[in-house]
């Protein structure tokens, strides 16, 4: 095993150094033997469960990986391999008695190739090299549903499972470099684990192309079934909520001329998220798009029996789309593609349609894609004529997102045909958009403001109640308010 790594090390060496790209995965060419090989024979290298998430901008990077002990750091090379910085850790304690340990790289340079390793106690990371972006075109990986599984049934479901996720990137990836692009972030919006558990988390992170790539996660109900993903995440501009899930919080981040606003759909703590939202967009107000990712399907209607959910849903979140102008929603939870109509006031206000360009469309396009583990294809699924343009497969979908600073282009790939599933361009000529905002009666978001909390506050009984009975040794205080 030693052997596969020093050669894959030196294999992405080279590719690195011919094509000068922001990260191509060592991993990208492993068969499934050779995934099972590299999982077997790294255990030390895995359960640190390295991750890279993005920072505040493209001058950071937050490293986050598991130790034994509570202090460690990360170091930065050059593209020569010279030492550019050291980055101290901070540490959260996590159940097991050992250490989520989170440092931030700062100061990076536009356009750059880095590379950076972790330290703590007697661990050290691989070295995992990197590029940061050097203007405001990018594009991005946008994933949903991972469902990293564990199994009572089959010990080997977490390498597996990881192991399409790879896959996906993968394809991406290469499809990425046939116009020669990068990936330059992924986006996935919640339920990356079916239990919550931190070894299916463990399992997520084995993928090396997320030590590389940005990888930021939004909180699904799935990942609230227990409290794992509170410890492993590590998020920069998080948003101190009067309440909010145990699990996490809202967070947002800038690349290229946009503001991602990463929210927890969960948390239905209405006022919380408008006062996150503003502040956000206040903090960059020169920044063009606004693309919101959160977990929950608000208008497929693909599942008619959560539609009753569904609409409570609509009428809490479309308001904040509504008002601050949000171009772009990314979401998950029903394992159904689709792309809606562009909305407004929770109504169609200009069609969309597969291969179509909406410009300056005075409202938002909300899209939904599919799972990766557990795609879906049932018999009996329900479309809402709000939406555009769908695709039903049981195969694994991806989506490459390319932003800059006239349009959004998001085109849809299916892993295993390597069939294109569709494709929408949002362009915007203006920095507002077509964005005419009405604001709602003056009742309407105290009565929000008033209904979230006490509706996710009940839930977060619930959820404390839960973990409880799993045996987590939960503050009461924040199993009720986070
Ligand atoms: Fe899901
Ligand atoms: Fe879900």
């Amino acid at each position: 095993m030693q052997k596969l790594r020093r050669f894959l090390s030196l294999a992405t060496a080279i590719v690195i150094f011919i094509t000068g790209t922001a990260f191509v995965s060592n991993a990208q060419s492993l068969t499934k033997d050779a995934w099972d090989s590299y999982y077997a024979a790294s255990t030390e290298i895995i359960d640190a469960a390295v991750m890279m998430t993005p920072g505040n901008n493209e001058t950071e990077r937050y490293i986050s990986w598991y130790s034994d002990v509570d202090s460690g750091s990360v170091t930065l090379l050059d593209a020569t391999g010279n030492k550019a910085g050291t980055f101290t850790a901070t540490a959260k304690a996590t159940p097991d008695g050992d250490h989520r340990l989170g440092a931030v790289i700062s100061g990076l340079e536009a356009g750059k190739a880095y590379s950076y390793y972790c330290e703590s106690g007697d661990f050290r990371s691989d070295i995992y090299s990197f590029t940061t972006n050097n203007n405001k075109s990018f594009t991005a990986l946008y994933t949903t549903d991972i469902h990293i599984s564990k199994s009572d049934v089959d010990e080997n479901a977490i390498r597996d499972k990881a192991y399409n996720l790879n896959s996906v990137i993968t394809a991406a990836v290469t499809k990425a470099a046939l116009k020669g692009n990068t990936v330059d972030l992924i986006l996935s919006a919640g339920d990356q684990a079916s239990d919550g558990l931190r070894d299916e988390y463990v399992g997520l992170c084995s993928t090396p192309y997320i030590k590389s790539i940005p990888f930021a996660t939004a909180i699904g109900n799935h990942d609230r079934k227990s409290v794992d993903y509170r410890y492993f995440t590590f998020q920069p501009n998080t948003a101190k909520m009067r309440l909010k899930s145990y699990v996490g919080t809202d967070y947002w981040f800038i690349k290229g001329d946009v503001l991602f606003l990463i929210m927890d759909s969960n948390n239905i703590s209405m006022g919380d998220h408008r006062r996150f939202v503003k502040a956000a967009v206040e903090a960059n107000p020169d920044v063009k798009w606004r693309v919101a990712v959160m977990h929950h399907d608000l208008y497929s209607a693909r599942i008619p029996s959560r539609e009753s959910e569904n609409e409570m849903l609509r009428l809490m979140w479309a308001p904040i789309a509504d008002e601050f102008g949000l171009d772009l929603c990314l979401l998950g939870h029903s394992h159904y593609y689709t792309i809606s109509n562009v909305m407004y006031n929770n109504k169609t206000v200009a069609a969309t349609e597969n291969g179509g360009t909406v410009t300056n469309p005075e409202g938002t396009v909300y899209m939904v894609s599919g799972s990766i583990n557990n795609p879906r294809n049932d018999e009996n699924v329900g479309l809402s004529e709000n939406i555009g343009h769908a695709y039903l497969t049981e195969e694994k979908i991806y989506n490459l997102i390319d932003f800059s600073e006239d349009s959004i282009v998001i085109n849809s790939y299916v892993l295993e045909s390597d069939e294109k599933i569709g494709s929408i361009t949002i362009e915007k000529t203006t920095d507002e958009g077509g964005h005419v905002y009405k604001t709602p009666a003056k009742w309407y978001y105290p009565l929000v403001e008033v209904i979230g909390f006490i509706a996710g506050f009940f839930n977060n009984i619930g959820r404390y109640y839960d973990n409880t009975q799993l045996g987590y040794d939960i503050p009461l205080f924040e199993g009720l308010f986070g």
